[in-house]
């Protein structure tokens, strides 16, 4: 696609000497990590008791102006997917495909938030959330992806943020959560170079319109999943099944993030901008060699293959080994100065935290408790050990959690314990790692309110307000009031 491009340059850039992660991780020490926290947790002594590896019932205080938020995306709970000139996405087209979607669900209603917005401001206002983070839906926009603009979808959002400034909630706003313009997919979408000027241009409309407002912009949401699902896997739009091209996608998409932090600077935001990086944490299911290496090839196809290109300027010098064809694939996308481009300094960093991905010789097993969405597995301290290595191993950026969640338990509905566990393990996690010197600013639960979860339609339930989906009635679970108490005393109290 790009070979009659200049020649290009290696894929990697210079080989950085850094620490093992293992290595790492056993020496963040929680002992200096009492010292650092000190001045914002007064109960040191709980904190000290507590290993890192298996969060429990203690106090944890969190520093003053710490923002607590939740997250949704636009697909997700917008609805109204036709009105006021809305252009069709990928998502669209994908999710009315026959068997691509759980119950044969769509996004054409979701949460019809697009017509509820005011409401649920008022329910986020009610939750004691002081950030919300939300994402602009690109053909909302710009319907056809490039060219016109809609001023009545810009209308939304920028009625959206003046909303959330009279209810003094920050805005985070994504700019790019998977909800590519059709009519772009029908010119190449993220495989054709031209992706990112494209991305750059609706990148300059929405600055200009939103740029005195944001206080947090994230470029695009999770590259890794574009790729593994929308282009390895297929289950995800646009269903693409080629890993070649997914390593020219993967390089775009970076690419992309490039220019719009260019361009968000260029259009004077005062906001902070970032990338929003997916990332799980690798360990070996065993001591055999086969483990330790499948583990090391998987870190780069999960981590390093996103963070090295934003945060070092080169892609990782494992990848050739780690997925040849993804290489193969950036390696034809790749031109001279690009990964200037992709590296270009950034405010923070948006990490959404999951699961981790524990190796066997033989690949992926489970080795922690499952959650109700099949790939997800419960290990809090992961997160204390991703933000971690960011500390160690990255510089040290600014972090702000932008997704962290579960779905609700076979059999909860309103009452959901397990998520109440799952927030407060977590968030104490999240506190050992700024214990340990990680500069994390704050936290957004996924989701505010139950959605349309992807392939997963609506089986699947991960808000902290349930959604009933024939009335659209939204009703607080007892997670919601549980966040609440945190949110409004800035600390987790022993339950
Ligand atoms: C993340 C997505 C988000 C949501 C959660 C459960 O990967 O960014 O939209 O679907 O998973």
């Amino acid at each position: 696609m790009e070979s009659d491009g200049p020649t290009p340059p290696a894929l990697t850039g210079e080989a950085v000497r850094r620490p093992r992660r293992r290595d790492v991780l056993r020496g963040a020490t929680l002992g200096a990590a009492a010292v650092a926290l000190a001045a914002c947790t007064p109960s040191g002594g709980d904190r000290a008791r507590h290993t890192g590896t298996s969060p429990g019932p203690r106090t944890a205080v969190f520093p003053a102006g710490f923002a607590w938020g939740v997250a949704t995306s636009a697909f997700q709970v917008e609805g109204a997917t036709t009105a006021d000139g809305r252009g069709p996405s990928i998502w669209d087209t994908f999710s009315h495909r026959s068997g691509a979607v759980a119950d044969g669900g769509t996004a054409d209603r979701a949460c019809d938030h697009y017509h509820r917005m005011d409401a649920d401001l008022d329910l986020m206002k009610s939750l004691g959330v002081t950030s919300y983070r939300f994402s602009v839906a690109w053909p909302r926009v710009m319907p056809r992806g490039r060219g016109a603009v809609n001023p009545a979808g810009l209308g939304f959002y920028d009625r959206l943020v003046d909303g959330l400034a009279g209810r003094g909630i920050q805005a985070v706003a994504t700019l790019y959560h998977w909800d590519l313009p059709q009519a772009l997919q029908d010119a190449g979408g993220w495989e054709n170079r031209d992706s990112t000027e494209w991305f750059a241009d609706y990148t300059a409309v929405v600055a200009r319109s939103l740029g005195d407002r944001v206080t947090r912009w994230l470029t695009i949401n999770e590259a890794k999943i574009i790729a593994q699902q929308g282009y390895q896997t297929g289950q995800f739009a646009p269903g693409r099944t080629d890993r070649v091209a997914s390593g020219r996608v993967i390089h775009h998409l970076g690419l992309a993030h490039g220019r719009a932090v260019q361009v968000l600077r260029a259009q004077g935001v005062t906001g902070a901008v970032g990338p929003c990086l997916q990332l799980a944490p690798c360990s070996p299911a065993d001591d055999s060699a086969e483990a330790k290496q499948a583990t090391d090839l998987a870190d780069v196809t999960e981590n390093t293959l996103y963070l090295d290109p934003v945060l070092r300027g080169s892609y990782p010098t494992a990848l050739s080994a780690a997925d040849p064809e993804v290489a193969r694939g950036i390696a034809t996308a790749l031109r001279s100065g690009d990964l200037e481009t992709i590296s270009t300094p950034v405010d923070f960093l948006g990490v959404n935290y999951y699961s981790p991905q524990v190796l066997g010789a033989a690949g992926p097993i489970t080795r922690y408790p499952p959650s109700a969405a099949g790939w997800q597995q419960i290990y809090p301290s992961g997160l204390t050990d991703v933000l971690l290595r960011l500390h160690h191993e990255y510089g040290s950026p600014e972090v702000v959690v932008t997704e962290n969640g579960v779905p609700d338990a076979h059999g909860e509905d309103l009452h959901d314990p397990s998520r109440i566990a799952f927030l407060r393990d977590h968030l104490l996690a999240l506190h050992d790692a700024m214990a340990g010197g990680a500069k994390v600013r704050g936290f957004h639960a996924w989701s505010l309110m139950d959605n349309f979860e992807w392939s997963n339609g609506y089986s699947q339930r991960w808000g902290l307000v349930r959604v009933d989906f024939d009335t659209l009635r939204r009703t607080p679970k007892d997670s919601a009031g549980w966040y609440r108490k945190v949110a409004t005393s800035n600390q987790i109290h022993p339950a």
